[in-house]
Parts: structure tokens; sequence; C-alpha cells
């Protein structure tokens, strides 16, 4: 069973930066390094600015931790759009010295597909035995995607999926890359970051709901239950029976 955590909007960026920061304490004391998979888009943004500051920033040692993204954008890393630039932001520009292990999804690449291909190999290289990361940060959007596995999207009817795809948002008709459910769900922890009432309805649909994944991509956590935990702040909480 998946495990819910609802927090207050004010608490929230804290409570999560907590939880990754045991996370990767965790990982780090029982296997010598913590692997990250990184959200992107707009939630994130204040939980990452909250590991790169005193107390909690002094708690890791940062050299041991490899940082991957769970998406990306079709864009150069200096674009307002890019999630590698909100990470740098938020977090690399704001560490110092004490800078982690990146593995940034290579968007210079001519095609979508070769970025693809190369970040499953970059992945594949990197964590080569499974569960692959320690820790799998994902937001889901109002659509019910999550990374950048839009409703629709071929890979989740794939039956042997690679680690990485070339996806296309479906209104932007932009071209993403994303993790594939397969190596989302390759993590011994995977949290879902879901702030504000604008998700609320999405949100009961994901966890109280039965559509298909093909509907709802953020429903592939059904095949990880016992190490999905979804943070909720009240707003995005508010339409679900189940409170925990
Ligand atoms: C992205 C994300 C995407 C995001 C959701 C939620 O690149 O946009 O990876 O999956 O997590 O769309 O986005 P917000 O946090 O902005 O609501």
């Amino acid at each position: 069973m998946s495990k819910i955590e609802i927090v207050e909007p004010v608490l929230f960026a804290g409570v999560v930066a907590d939880e990754i920061i045991s996370t990767i304490e965790e990982a780090i004391s029982e296997r010598g390094s913590c692997s990250i998979s990184l959200a992107g888009g707009s939630t994130p943004g204040a939980i990452y600015r909250m590991l790169a500051k005193p107390p909690r920033v002094e708690n890791v040692d940062w050299s041991k931790v490899k940082l991957f993204w769970g998406d990306e954008r079709w864009v150069s890393p200096d674009d307002v759009q890019s999630n590698f630039k909100m990470v740098h932001e938020t977090l690399l520009s704001q560490l110092g010295s004490r800078q982690p292990q990146i593995f940034a999804v290579n968007t210079s690449l001519d095609t979508p597909l070769q970025a693809a291909k190369q970040y499953a190999e970059v992945i594949q290289k990197e964590l080569p035995t499974e569960p692959r990361f320690d820790l799998m940060l994902l937001g889901i959007g109002e659509d019910g995607h999550t990374a950048s596995l839009f409703p629709g999207a071929q890979v989740l009817r794939d039956k042997n999926p690679a680690l990485c795809v070339a996806t296309e948002h479906p209104e932007e008709k932009k071209p993403r890359i994303s993790l594939s459910p397969r190596a989302i769900l390759s993590s011994r922890r995977i949290l879902f970051l879901v702030k504000g009432e604008a998700k609320a309805d999405m949100v009961q649909r994901i966890i109280e709901g039965n559509e298909p994944v093909e509907t709802l991509p953020a429903c592939i956590y059904r095949e990880a239950q016992d190490h999905v935990y979804f943070f909720l702040d009240s707003a995005a909480a508010l339409k679900l029976k189940r409170q925990s």
C-alpha cells in the first residue's frame, strides 16, 4: 500500500526536504552513495532550495550523491523551460564546493531520440544493477502525467521499453525526454510531490480510482506500492477519502 503524507502548504517544502535528506543519509551509510532522479516543473524548486541551505545542506556528503533527471524539455540548458536550469538555479548553484555528480540529459544532440538513447546508456553505465535509483522524485500534471509520460504515450504500452524515451507534450507539441516506467519503477523509493487544489481531482483519481495507466500515467505507481510515498499539501489532498 502506498503511503500518503498530507502537509500544510507552508510546511511542505521543509517536510519533503527532510525526507530527501534522511533518504540520502541512509543510502550513503548503507551503500556508500545515493542516486536521485530529480523531478522537474515548478513544485520541487522550493524543496531543492531547502536542500541547499543550512542545516540540511551540511548533513550530506554531496560528493557521494549522483543526480539524474526524470525528464527534460528539448531546450538548451540555459533556457527558462529547462529542468536542468531550474535545478542549477535552486540547488547546484547554491552548493558551493559541495558538488554532487551530475548526469543531465544532453539536449545538444541532433534529435530527441539520440538524446533518449544516450541517456539510457548513461543510466545503464552509472546504475547497472536493479533497483537503479535510491530515490525517484516525481510530480503529477493536471492531466495525470508524470515525468514526461503523457496520457496515451506509446511507451506506456511497450512490453520491453528502453530506460529513456523521447515523447511529446500533447498541447505544446514540443519534444521531451523522459525516463520510462521501467526506469522509474527501478527505484528503492518513489516520492510523488504534489501541491495545490488544481491537482486535487487528479490526485483523487490516481490514488483512489482504477483508471488505466494509458489514461493516467502516474498510476504506474501501482506496480511499486510498498515503496511509493505521496507527499501532498492539504489542498492537493482535498478530495481524498483516504487521509493517510
Ligand atoms: C516537467 C515535469 C512534470 C511535472 C508535472 C507537475 O518537466 O514539467 O517533470 O512531470 O512534474 O507537470 O508540474 P508542476 O510541479 O509544475 O505542477
